[in-house]
């Protein structure tokens, strides 16, 4: 899973997922670019990488500005030529269903869908002139079907879904690997915020190793747990008729983050 001498570039870093991905890569010889926007605890799993062996580098940044992301890729890959960037930086925000949210739709577009793009466009001229490297594009699998109380969350999921099998066909012939990961409910502070059964809820450390099996693998689609992910297959060739019914039945809240 991991291999001295890579480099594996992670954002939403400081917590959660993102975190939990970096404990799972810091080994001797890797080297770690982390990024998020919480200092103290981003500086926190840089200092634990840095025990566990990897060099890590930490930059507080946010994902919505272009050009801060396009400068920090330039240095690290300047540093190392990277191996793996991991787009991972998300938020969920409540939705209102008469529209009047729409700050937190932009908002949620903006760092989950722009966040990532804003990632792939600095690795992908790097990594195709060098004809290898790997980009794991952070989905969900709400963005494999809708979910009650998500529009806003799933659409930006959905999006960043379709953008990244897109691409995996287009940088594939040119030697860039691209993955999209679609987890399930995973207990971090994000997970929290969401009101209603999460079902086959896994730790972020589970999560991180099954995210790293895949993304060596290759694996076009990350989705898990498997039974859920099977389920939310399947409800997208269920037909209308059948669909509708099972889908009323999922409804979540998601709360204000605290
Ligand atoms: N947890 C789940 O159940 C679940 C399920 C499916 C998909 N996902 C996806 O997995 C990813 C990680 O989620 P998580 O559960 O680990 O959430 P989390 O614990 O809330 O962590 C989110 C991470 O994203 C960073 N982030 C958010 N907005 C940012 C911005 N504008 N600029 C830079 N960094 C930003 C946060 O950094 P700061 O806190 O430092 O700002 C934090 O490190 C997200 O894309 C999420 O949508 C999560």
């Amino acid at each position: 899973m991991t291999a001295a001498g890579r480099h594996v570039l992670i954002t939403g870093a400081s917590r959660g997922i993102g975190a939990a991905l970096a404990r799972v890569y810091a080994a001797p010889g890797v080297r770690l670019s982390l990024a998020g926007r919480d200092s103290g605890a981003l500086e926190g799993v840089a200092a634990a990488a840095r025990s566990a062996g990897a060099e890590v580098t930490a930059a507080v940044l946010d994902v919505r500005d272009a050009a801060a992301v396009a400068e920090w890729i330039d240095a690290a890959d300047a540093e190392r030529p990277l191996d793996l960037a991991v787009a991972n930086a998300g938020v969920n925000r409540p939705d209102d269903p008469f529209g009047a949210a729409p700050d937190n739709l932009r908002l949620v577009l903006e760092t989950n869908v722009l966040g990532a793009a804003h990632v792939v466009t600095a690795c992908v001229p790097k990594m195709t002139a060098r004809g290898r490297g790997q980009l794991g594009l952070m989905s969900s699998l709400a963005g494999i079907t809708g979910f009650g109380g998500m529009a806003s969350y799933g659409a930006s999921k959905a999006a960043i879904r379709a953008y990244g099998q897109a691409l995996r066909g287009e940088l594939g012939r040119r030697g860039v690997k691209v993955s999209v990961i679609c987890p399930g409910f995973v207990d971090t502070e994000m997970a929290a915020q969401v009101q209603g059964t999460r079902m086959g809820e896994w730790s972020a450390e589970r999560a991180a190793r099954f995210i790293a099996k895949g993304l060596a693998k290759n694996r076009g689609l990350i989705a898990f747990p498997p039974l859920e992910a099977l389920g939310v297959r399947l409800l997208t060739v269920l037909p209308g008729v059948l669909m509708d019914p099972i889908g009323r039945g999922f409804r979540y809240r998601v709360d204000e983050r605290g």
